[in-house]
């Protein structure tokens, strides 16, 4: 294949010098004699400009079957102009095309969502998904960076498992040879717990699953999650890692990722707020300043998608909730020695009604209290002799949290619905494409 170039690359290539694009047709237009072609090929955008005395018959001849997505291949030269996407448009001497696009089903005019949906392989080729992507793209870098820059080691953690990790109401299960149910992990967090204690600092990042059958434009029944467990750090300390940790991705995109940001028409400014300290408020609090505010929330219930909302409306960065009743959360949590009723955990709610966006505690080290949890939840005590071992030899104070990706990426786009955070979502509705 002869060498060709990347949008991107071709506001270093203004000048004589003739470059070859290959990309897909978004829309064409013509006079007559001058003719203009918008292409994208995934790194740019780009106007190509035809006039009919400089092309040969054959490159206007292709010109005239140009259809939406079609792709071609246009030679020609660069030429700065101030204007256009990048800075650049191409003087074509030249076009091909290397494959006929028939009845592109998404037209620039409005599509229903579940037409979109349907058509999720093609759609992300949309400005706007393109746009999503690359955002998606910088906060999953910026998450790998932050740790790597802080000595973090990461570890991956299994898919398929043989403990339940959060709710045992929702596991997706699968039959394991003669082993019985493996389930989908919900979470690597007990895992990472294990690699906190040889490794100090460490985390893991993958895909998680959870059987919800939430029908919210927060739930995904497959979402990315990054899980850090520090050796030593408490709950304050387990705060303060969050609080920064958020701040480094929210800036990282604001600095990388303006363009992305400019083209979802995103207003940057809440965005900009994004800087510690983040208030905190702990949730016997929370409950009475919802109920000031008129809700009917009363303690000793999990604060709800509404409850969230409105309580992140009264401030303007992510406010951080700790302390929840020990009832409403996972068996791990280390008890409150201040008030055995609640938790030593925190979740962090992101501004402009996104919700939570962390959850995160101490972890009971205490051997008998932790043993007495998974009896009360009446998980399956053989499933958690190796997780009780780390309480047996050498137990150690300990915490983490555990980022969603699709929610962070949603939050920092403005998108109303995490669905368009992920490629290709699974939700109660969605295996398809
Ligand atoms: O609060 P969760 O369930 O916490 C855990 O799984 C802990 N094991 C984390 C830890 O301490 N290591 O989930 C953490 C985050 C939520 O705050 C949310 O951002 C995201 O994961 N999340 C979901 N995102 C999309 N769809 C869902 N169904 C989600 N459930 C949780
Ligand atoms: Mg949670």
């Amino acid at each position: 294949m002869p060498e060709f170039h990347r949008i991107e690359e071709l506001p270093q290539r203004v000048g004589g010098e003739t470059v070859v694009v290959r990309g897909w047709v978004m829309t064409t237009r013509s006079s007559g004699k001058i003719a203009f072609v918008a292409l994208r090929d995934g790194t740019g955008y780009l106007q190509a400009v035809l006039s009919k005395k400089d092309v040969s018959a054959a490159a206007w001849d292709a010109f005239g079957k140009l259809t939406q997505e079609t792709s071609v291949e246009v030679t020609g030269t660069v030429r700065a102009d101030a204007r256009a996407p990048g800075g650049v448009e191409l003087t074509a001497s030249d076009l091909v095309i290397l494959g006929p696009s028939v009845d592109f089903p998404i037209t620039p005019k409005e599509h229903g969502t579940a037409f979109l949906f349907e058509h999720r392989h093609l759609w992300l080729r949309s400005r706007r998904q393109v746009a999503i992507a690359r955002v998606r793209h910088e906060v999953i870098q910026a998450i790998r960076d932050f740790f790597y820059e802080r000595h973090f080691v990461l570890v991956d953690t299994p898919i398929l498992t043989g403990s339940i990790g959060e709710a045992a109401g929702h596991l997706f299960a699968v039959e394991y040879f003669d082993l019985g149910t493996a389930y989908l992990a919900q979470t690597g967090q007990l895992y990472v717990e294990a690699a906190a204690a040889a490794l100090g600092k460490v985390y893991c990042f993958g895909p998680t699953f959870r059987a919800e059958k939430s029908k919210t434009r927060r739930h995904l029944t497959e979402f990315w999650m990054v899980e850090p467990e520090v050796a030593w750090n408490d709950s304050d300390a387990n705060m303060r890692l969050q609080e920064e940790f958020v701040c480094y991705i929210v800036a990282r995109c604001l600095e990388r990722r303006n363009t992305e940001l400019a083209e979802l028409e995103r207003d940057t400014a809440p965005l900009e707020r994004v800087r510690p300290p983040f208030p905190r408020i702990s949730y016997t609090d929370a409950v009475a300043k919802l109920t000031a505010l008129g809700s009917d929330m009363a303690w000793g219930r999990d604060l709800g998608g509404d409850e969230e909302t409105l309580l992140a409306r009264q401030y303007d960065r992510p406010v951080m909730v700790f302390n929840y009743p020990r009832a409403v959360k996972a068996f791990y949590m280390k008890e409150n020695p201040a008030d055995r009723r609640t938790v030593l955990n925190n979740d962090m709610l992101a501004p402009e009604g996104y919700g939570e966006i962390i959850g995160g505690s101490q972890r009971e080290d205490d051997y008998d209290r932790l043993l007495a949890r998974i009896r009360e939840e009446q998980l399956p005590e053989e499933a958690y002799g190796w997780y009780l071992d780390l309480r047996k030899y050498g137990t150690f104070v300990h915490s983490g949290f555990g980022l969603g990706v699709e929610r962070t990426v949603a939050w920092i786009c403005g998108i109303p619905h995490i669905r368009e955070a992920i490629a290709f979502p699974r939700t109660l509705y969605k295996l398809w494409p």
